[in-house]
C-alpha cells in the first residue's frame, strides 16, 4: 500500500496554527519534497541516533542537510545531547528560516524539539518519527523536552512541528518489546475515547480487539488505520487544550503510576509503555475500586491488556516509596495527587479525592 493519508492538526491557542500528520509507506523517499513543501529551508540539520542511521540513514536522503548522529537510549535525551545539537546549529549557521528534522523515536523527537524551539528563539521542526510511540503520540501535540538528573522532562515547551511524516514501513525493525510499548499507549486511546474532544465512534477498543493478530503481523493497512485514529483522537485533545489545562490530562491513564515505576527503578527495568501498561491496570482496578466502572467492563479492559501482553509482571516496590515519588508527578497540585481514572466505557475522569488506602489498595 503506497497511498498516504494526511490528518491536520490545529492549535487555536496559537493564532489558529495548522499542521498535518502524514501517514503512509514509503515516505522517507518523499521527505525532502515535504520539507520544501511545509518550510522555507534553505539548510536541514537532521537529528537522529545510531540505530536509526545505520538502519534507515541511507532512506532519507535531504539536500543541503547537515546529519547529527546521536548515542541511542534515553539516558542521552539529557543537557549535554540538547547542547550538541544546538552547537552543531551554530557551527553550520543554521538561521531561523532553516530546520531541525527529529528522525527517530521519542527521545530523538522530543531533544531535537526542544532544541528548535529555543534555537534563535525557534525554527521550524519536523518530526519523523520511527517508533510506534513516536508515531502514535510523541510526535503530535507539540510536548518537548529533555530530562533533568531529578525528573523527567523536566524542562521543555510547547513547540508543535511544520509536519509530521510517518512512515510505517520502517516499524518491521522495532523488536517485539517496542512494539509492545506503542501498543500500550495505542491502547490508551481506546479507553479514553470518549473523552477526547471528537469521540469518533469507532469503538477503538473493539477494533483492537478484532485486529490483534494483524496488528502484531504489521499488516499495513491496519497499522495505518490504527496511527490515523491515534493520531485523530490526539489531535482532537491538543487542539482543544495545547498546553494541559485541563482536557489534555486525559492522555495522562496510568501515567501517575507509570512515572513513579519508572522514577523507581531508575528507567532501567521498565520501558516508558511498559509502566504505562502497568499504571493502567492500577487505574482499572482503582477505578473499579470507588465503583467508577462496572466489573464488566473492568475485566474486559484488563483482558484486553493481558491479550497484547504489554504489561510484564510488576515487582514488588515499597508502598510507601511509590507513593511518595507520585507526589513528583507533574499533575499533583496543591499537595494533592490527580489520577486519570476511568468512569465509564472508553471514558475517563480526573481524581483527586483518592485516598492513601485506596492507592496501597490497588498497587
Ligand atoms: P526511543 O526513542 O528510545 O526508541 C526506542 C528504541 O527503538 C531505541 O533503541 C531506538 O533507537 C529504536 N528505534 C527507533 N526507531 C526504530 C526502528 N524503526 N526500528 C528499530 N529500532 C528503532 O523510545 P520511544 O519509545 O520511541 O520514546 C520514548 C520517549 O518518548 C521517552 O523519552 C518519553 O518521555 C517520550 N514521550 C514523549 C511524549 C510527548 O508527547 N512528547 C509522549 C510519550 C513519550
Ligand atoms: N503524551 C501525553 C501528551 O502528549 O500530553
Amino acid at each position: 500500500m503506497n497511498q498516504s493519508q494526511n490528518l491536520k492538526v490545529e492549535i487555536p491557542e496559537k493564532n489558529a496554527y495548522t499542521y498535518d500528520i502524514v501517514i503512509g509507506t514509503n515516505l522517507l523517499k518523499q521527505a525532502q519534497e515535504l520539507i520544501e513543501q511545509y518550510t522555507k529551508a534553505k539548510k536541514v540539520l537532521v537529528v537522529t541516533n545510531e540505530k536509526v542511521e545505520q538502519l534507515y540513514g541511507k532512506d532519507l536522503q535531504i539536500k543541503n542537510s547537515i546529519r547529527l548522529v546521536l548515542k541511542d537510549g534515553e539516558e542521552y535525551k539529557n543537557f549535554e545531547t540538547y547542547k550538541k545539537i544546538l552547537d552543531t546549529a551554530v557551527e553550520n549557521k543554521l538561521q531561523r528560516t532553516d530546520c531541525i528534522v527529529a528522525f527517530g523515536g521519542g527521545v530523538t523527537g522530543d531533544a531535537a524539539g526542544f532544541a528548535a524551539s529555543t534555537y534563535m528563539r525557534g525554527i521550524d521542526f519536523v518530526q519523523i518519527p520511527t517508533t510506534l510511540l513516536a508515531q502514535v503520540d510523541s510526535s503530535v501535540g507539540g510536548k518537548v523536552a529533555i530530562n533533568h538528573e531529578h525528573g523527567k522532562n523536566l524542562i521543555g515547551a510547547f513547540y508543535q512541528p511544520k509536519i509530521v511524516i510517518a512512515d510505517t514501513f520502517v516499524l518491521k525493525t522495532l523488536d517485539l518489546r517496542q512494539l509492545k510499548t506503542g501498543l500500550a499507549e495505542v491502547l490508551k486511546y481506546a479507553f479514553i475515547e470518549k473523552s477526547c474532544a471528537a469521540p469518533l465512534n469507532y469503538r477503538f477498543f473493539d477494533f483492537l480487539k478484532q485486529n490483534r493478530q494483524e496488528i502484531f503481523g504489521l499488516n499495513p493497512f491496519i497499522i495505518s488505520k490504527m496511527i490515523k485514529i491515534c493520531c485523530e483522537l490526539k489531535a482532537s485533545v491538543v487542539s482543544k487544550d495545547e498546553t494541559e489545562k485541563g482536557l489534555r490530562t486525559v492522555l495522562n491513564l496510568g501515567h501517575t503510576f507509570a512515572h513513579a515505576i519508572e522514577n523507581l527503578t531508575n528507567y532501567t527495568l521498565y520501558t516508558h509503555g511498559e509502566a504505562v501498561a502497568i499504571g493502567m491496570k492500577m487505574a482499572f482496578r482503582l477505578a473499579k475500586l470507588k465503583n467508577n466502572i462496572d466489573t464488566e467492563y473492568c475485566e474486559e479492559a484488563l483482558k484486553l491488556i493481558d491479550d497484547y501482553e504489554i504489561a510484564p509482571d510488576f515487582v514488588d516496590l515499597d508502598k510507601d516509596s511509590f507513593y511518595e515519588e507520585m507526589f513528583l508527578d507533574k499533575k499533583a497540585q496543591n499537595g494533592k495527587l490527580r489520577f486519570v481514572l476511568p468512569d465509564g466505557i472508553c471514558s475517563v475522569c480526573v481524581a483527586d479525592d483518592i485516598t492513601k488506602k485506596q492507592i496501597f489498595d490497588v498497587i
